[in-house]
């Protein structure tokens, strides 16, 4: 029997200790730690790496999105619209700023749905949030149309989804600001918390470079209200050092889900999430293989007892069913998607022939 993780933490490390040692060592002697070179590098590197203007390391991944809208000046009385399929720190992002996080349906690829969105728009509405989940981006186009319709700004959350493209253009680079999460099992992790916002705007810039250190500007003076949310520099060299495999490593990913597409394809009781190039307009980077199944929760308890570890995401539960936060909206797409959904083990290192057993051993139980 195998035991194959859902994500190997310490692999992160021990796959390369010696050049990460070296890293994380040239910044403790540099005495280099809050806002350093090695963090200029990195926003300048994601900057390249998305093709966007502006690139920002954060503390964290939730932290972006709260600067991100405090960027753009959503507050009190303000709604936006997000997908329920998204993990709580989305809705606690709006929710901290003073305005009101309305839910929304997710569609067949498990994405925040276009029609769900437009019935939910009302004079309150000031931003939708499409959240680019599992490593896919949202079809773009769709979003924009209806925000443009009715005169609501687009921002995302693309915590999921760096080197993720809708139609030739990265996650993070649609809205007026994108952020991106560091989360050591996120596509592009980091050894703690980290994260980034991307934005095209200067003015968006400005107010995000403000917001994160203190409000101080390039003198030092302080000119505005501020947080302190920035990326160590500890943690921006290690991202810089993995951000050169980065590209690989997401190339690894999209062949660990053709080889699952290729085991699993033919069995009726699973719903698969969209394959690497079932459709030309979206670049899937898979952060998480997220797909459906008759028996899920007999299907898991025999995938453990073969060694074979999985998890539901949010644990279990989308946002509209924390009922504890005040939320009362009922989402029988959501609900029912979220009885049949879990993720199989997805990460770069994973081996064929752990993905071969995975796959043999889903075969197995439903008699295949
Ligand atoms: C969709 C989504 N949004 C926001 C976050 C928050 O990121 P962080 O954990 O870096 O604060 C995460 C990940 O944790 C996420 O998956």
């Amino acid at each position: 029997m195998r035991n194959i993780p859902f994500f190997p933490y310490s692999q992160l490390f021990t796959a390369q200790e010696k050049e990460l040692t070296e890293v994380m060592l040239g910044v403790c002697r540099r005495g280099a730690y809050i806002l350093q070179q090695d963090c200029r590098d990195l926003e300048a590197n994601l900057a390249k790496f998305a093709n966007v203007k502006h690139a920002f390391g954060l503390a964290n991944g939730t932290d972006a999105i709260i600067i991100g809208l405090k960027a753009v000046g959503v507050g009190p009385g303000d709604e936006v619209i997000l997908p329920s399929h998204t993990y709580i720190a989305t809705a606690a992002s709006v929710h901290m700023v003073g305005a009101t996080p309305v839910l929304a349906e997710c569609g067949a690829d498990h994405m925040l749905d276009p029609a769900d969105v437009e019935k939910r728009i009302t004079p309150r509405t000031k931003a939708i949030m499409p959240v680019q989940v599992n490593g896919r981006t949202c079809d773009m186009d769709a979003i924009q149309a209806i925000a443009d319709k009715h005169n609501v700004m687009v921002v995302e959350d693309a915590a999921q989804a760096l080197g993720s493209k809708f139609k030739g253009r990265s996650a993070g680079t649609f809205g007026k600001f994108g952020t991106i999460s560091f989360y050591p099992a996120k596509l592009l992790g980091c050894f703690g918390d980290g994260g980034a916002i991307f934005t095209n705007d200067d003015a968006v810039a400005e107010q995000i470079s403000l917001l994160r250190d203190h409000g101080r500007n390039a003198e030092g003076r302080v000119v505005a209200w501020g947080y302190n949310s920035r990326l160590d520099n500890l943690q921006a060299a290690i991202l810089n050092f993995k951000l050169k495999t980065f590209p690989q490593d997401c190339e690894r990913r999209r062949s660990v889900a053709a080889q699952y597409q290729r085991g699993l394809g033919d069995l009726k009781e699973l719903t698969l999430p969209p394959a690497p190039d079932a459709d030309p307009r979206h670049h899937d980077v898979y952060q998480n293989y997220e797909l459906e199944a008759d028996r899920r929760d007999e299907l898991r308890a025999h995938l453990e007892k073969q060694g074979v570890r999985t998890i539901i995401q949010w644990a279990g539960t989308p946002v509209h069913q924390f009922k504890e936060l005040g939320f009362t909206v009922n989402l029988p797409r959501t609900d029912a998607f979220f009885k049949r959904c879990f993720m199989l083990p997805m990460n770069a290192a994973i081996s064929d022939e752990d993905v071969d057993y995975i796959i043999k051993s889903i075969r197995t139980f439903y008699g295949k």
